[in-house]
Order: structure tokens, then C-alpha cells, then sequence
């Protein structure tokens, strides 16, 4: 019997990955950019146990069942296979934010879960076999490895296509105020929307222009310039919209609430505020600013009729092990 418990904090794309040139092994159809949420993390425990007939995975408190635990099982297969292990395990996790807040919880957890897992397995596994790993259970989660400010290489290998630290979290003062408009769960999820992003007309487009986006929002955020920045996470998320909702089936994220919030970040910005506006695969609007304007931020858009609450989060660190 061995145990691990890991921690990891979920991620903010400023260039986005959406669509995949290989599904199975989640190999992203491009290069994406983001920054590490601190404060939001999710804790995961797993022990491999010759006694337990079959892998068991309860997420905050409740035993779960039917596609989270398949998916669980895929992962922790790949483990076994690298650690030429049979035990099976039990699997406990906790999110500190709340399930459905519009948060990608999966990359979070699929980081964590790579960690005490290959630990847990006994496999001692370097940050970048950690990413490649943490890549098989959710794509996003490979971002979730490395500290900081993080770059996903995309590659036809699956040994290429993991993710680095740019910059370390203290590198800029950037906040995300994350302006909840809807804490449903979402109808379709980021895997099958990958799997539409071939049909729109606009994918290849998008992809073909992504590296000169991720080089100019690189450019901006090593050199602290916002208004650079802004200008060109802004216009990526509104690519990915573009695909999603010219896909088939076509997928629209955004509810009244959204626009509201993206018009009235638009204002402040024309204001003289240095914030901007980014939207993953949810109605919920990543609002983000210097730390020096973020309470100002965060008042403002609880001023919003559509807005239910804000959470904030500074740049965060990497996966880490607890012991
Ligand atoms: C819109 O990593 O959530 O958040 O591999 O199916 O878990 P799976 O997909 P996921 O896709 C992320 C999509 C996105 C953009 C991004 O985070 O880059």
C-alpha cells in the first residue's frame, strides 16, 4: 500500500487551446498561454492498495460514478502502465471553489491527480514527464504543472506537446476577477467540443494565426505592457467564440449576462482602467487587471445586475506534493 497527496491550482488562458490533432492522446491542435489561479486549487489523495477490488474516486465527499470515473480509470491505467503496477486505488479530491463556478476544475484536477499518483506509484517524474501526463486527463492540465506564467507546446509527438514556465508568478502583478454570471453545469464540455472545432470553417484559420498571437501575448506580458496585452487576449478568445458557435453542432456559450459584463469592461477600458476580458467554454467572463485596479475591478462588477459573485485570484505556483 502507498500514498500521495498533491496539490494544483486551475489555469486562465490568455491564448487559448481548442480542437485537438489527436483526441486520444489529447495532442492540442495549438500552442496555448496562460497564468496559474493561487487560491483555487484542488487537493487529491491516492493510494494504491492490493486490497481494494476496484479504483474508487469520491470528489468533495461524494463517490462518483459512470464518465468521471472512467475517465479517472483511463488516467490512473496509464499510471499503472508506467509503474507496471496492478493495484487498484482510491482516489479522494477536494476543489476549494465551488463545483460549476465556471472554474475548468479539470485541469486542476488532473494536475494534482499526476502528481500523487505517480508518486503514490513510486514513479519519480520530472516537471515536464508531470505535464505530458497530466495532458492524457485533461489538456489543459498540463499548464497546471509548471509554476507561473505557463506556455503549451503544441506537437505531432506526444513527447513534445507538454508545457514550461515563461515567468514565475511574481513576475507581474496581474489579477482575475472572475465574474460568475451562471453556476450551472455547462451542456457540452470542453472534450467534445474539441472534437467539433474541425467542423467550423474558422478552425484552421485560428490555428494557423495562434503562434503569432501566443508571440505577441508572450512579447506583451514578458515586457508588462497591458495595453498590448489586452489587445490580443481579447481578440483570441473571440476566435475561439467564433469557432465554437460556427461549429457543428454550433456551441454558444455566452448568455446576456456575458455581453453585459464584456460591454462594461470595454467602457472602463476606453476609461483609462487597464482590464480586459477573457471567456472559456462557459457564460462566466475572466475579467483581468493590474492588482493595483482590481478591488476597484471586483466592486465594479458586483455592480452588474447579471453578475451572481467574484471570485479573484493572483498568479499562482506549480503542482506541489504534500507531505
Ligand atoms: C476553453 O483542457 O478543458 O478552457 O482535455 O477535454 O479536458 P479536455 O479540455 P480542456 O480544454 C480547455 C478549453 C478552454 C481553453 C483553454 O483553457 O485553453
Amino acid at each position: 500500500m502507498s500514498e500521495a497527496i498533491a496539490r494544483a491550482h486551475p489555469n486562465i488562458a490568455f491564448i487559448k487551446y481548442w480542437g485537438n490533432r489527436n483526441h486520444d492522446l489529447r495532442l492540442p491542435a495549438n500552442s496555448s498561454l496562460s497564468m496559474n489561479l493561487d487560491g483555487l486549487q484542488s487537493e487529491t489523495r491516492v493510494r494504491f492498495d492490493s486490497a481494494l477490488s476496484k479504483d474508487q474516486f469520491i470528489l468533495n465527499g461524494k463517490n462518483q460514478s459512470a464518465e468521471p470515473l472512467q475517465r479517472l480509470i483511463s488516467f490512473l491505467n496509464i499510471v499503472r502502465g508506467k509503474a507496471s503496477l496492478r493495484d487498484h486505488a482510491l482516489v479522494e479530491s477536494h476543489n476549494n471553489f465551488p463545483a460549476g463556478a465556471g472554474i475548468a476544475s479539470s485541469a486542476s484536477a488532473f494536475a494534482a491527480l499526476a502528481l500523487a499518483s505517480s508518486k503514490a506509484a513510486g514513479l519519480e517524474l520530472s516537471e515536464k514527464e508531470l505535464s505530458l501526463l497530466a495532458r492524457r486527463g485533461s489538456g489543459s492540465a498540463s499548464r497546471s504543472v509548471p509554476t507561473g506564467f505557463v506556455e503549451f507546446h503544441a506537437a505531432n509527438k506526444d513527447e513534445d506537446s507538454f508545457a514550461t514556465s515563461i515567468a514565475p508568478p511574481k513576475h507581474w502583478a496581474l489579477v482575475d476577477s472572475i465574474a460568475i454570471v451562471n453556476e450551472e453545469h455547462k451542456k457540452t464540455g470542453s472534450t467534445d467540443g474539441h472534437r467539433f472545432a474541425e467542423t467550423s470553417p474558422f478552425q484552421s484559420i485560428r490555428v494557423e494565426g495562434t503562434q503569432e498571437r501566443l508571440k505577441q501575448c508572450k512579447q506583451a506580458l514578458l515586457e508588462r505592457d497591458f495595453e498590448a496585452f489586452a489587445e490580443v487576449v481579447e481578440l483570441d478568445s473571440n476566435l475561439m467564440h467564433a469557432v465554437m458557435m460556427s461549429s457543428q453542432p454550433p456551441l454558444l456559450y455566452w448568455q446576456p449576462g456575458t455581453l453585459e459584463i464584456v460591454q462594461h469592461v470595454r467602457q472602463w477600458r476606453r476609461e483609462g482602467l487597464a482590464v480586459c476580458t477573457t471567456i472559456d467554454a462557459g457564460p462566466n467572463v475572466h475579467v483581468i487587471s493590474l492588482q493595483e485596479d482590481s478591488d476597484e475591478v471586483s466592486a465594479r462588477l458586483q455592480e452588474i445586475s447579471g453578475v451572481v459573485k467574484v471570485l479573484t485570484a493572483k498568479p499562482g505556483g506549480p503542482a506541489t506534493e504534500v507531505s
